[in-house]
């Protein structure tokens, strides 16, 4: 299988190592890739909006082509993040400003549809369920259908102060979401997924789009004819 990490962090501390547990423990001849934040992509959304036209038109397209590959091609996705004041943190959430174009609002990639994703964010007290939240909504509406989380307040600002009977309910946590992740065939797509594609349709129809050419890629992809992008 193909998995993704996306590291809202340059620097491997716990939750960097908690994701790669969690991607090592999956079973299988597995390949992982691993994109971090703001090395891999060391910029912030200019507003400019060229990406709703045309996404190679956006400033950054270069570097973010590399990333949005990466994705499509994925089975898994692995997103982790510390909690940086209650929430993602900043090169996370600029990572999701940057791909606000394949959100299903606007022109979503098939291929997130059949996707699972794991979220993992580490505190040192409080605020891992904000921080997983921010995540966690970005990839429903990118339409991801099925989403893990694991969030831990570690009480340390790096591995190595990680205590050690926290490192072994990590271990037992990642073993659980490993073999969750291992099971063949493609995730079921839940009643809110599908009520929101749905909702986003219609909106297309209606012609209340940010652009036509949102509507001409639904429109090619039959979604505005009853075909849906989680079908075979
Ligand atoms: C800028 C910054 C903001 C932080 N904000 C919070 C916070 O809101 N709540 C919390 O419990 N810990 C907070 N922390 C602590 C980290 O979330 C915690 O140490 C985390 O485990 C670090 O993960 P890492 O080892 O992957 O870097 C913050 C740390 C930094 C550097």
């Amino acid at each position: 299988m193909k998995i993704v990490m996306l590291n809202g962090q340059n620097h491997k501390g716990s939750t960097y190592h908690i994701g790669r547990i969690i991607a090592d423990k999956i079973e299988g001849e597995n390949e992982i890739t691993e994109f971090f934040f703001p090395r891999d992509l060391n910029h912030f959304c200019a507003g400019c909006y060229m990406c709703i036209e045309d996404v190679s038109l956006c400033p950054f397209y270069s570097e973010k082509k590399k990333i949005i590959d990466a994705i499509d091609a994925a089975d898994i996705l692995i997103v982790t993040t510390p909690t940086y004041c209650m929430h993602m943190s900043a090169p996370l959430k600029s990572f999701f400003d940057l791909t606000f174009d394949m959100w299903m609002s606007h022109r979503p990639m098939k291929s997130m549809f059949s996707k699972k994703a794991v979220i993992v964010s580490t505190s040192a007290g409080a605020g891992v369920k904000s921080a997983m939240k921010d995540v966690e909504d970005c990839l429903f509406y990118m339409g991801v259908p099925k989403i893990i989380k694991f969030g831990m307040a570690v009480q340390a600002m790096n591995w190595d102060g990680v205590a050690a009977d926290k490192k072994k309910v990590i271990d037992k946590k990642a073993d659980i979401i490993a073999k969750k992740l291992c099971s063949k065939g493609k995730p079921s797509v839940g009643i809110k997924t599908r009520f929101m594609f749905n909702m986003m349709g219609m909106m297309q129809k209606k012609g209340w789009n940010s652009s036509q050419v949102e509507t001409e890629y639904w429109k090619e992809n039959g979604w505005l004819d009853g075909k849906k992008p989680w079908d075979v």
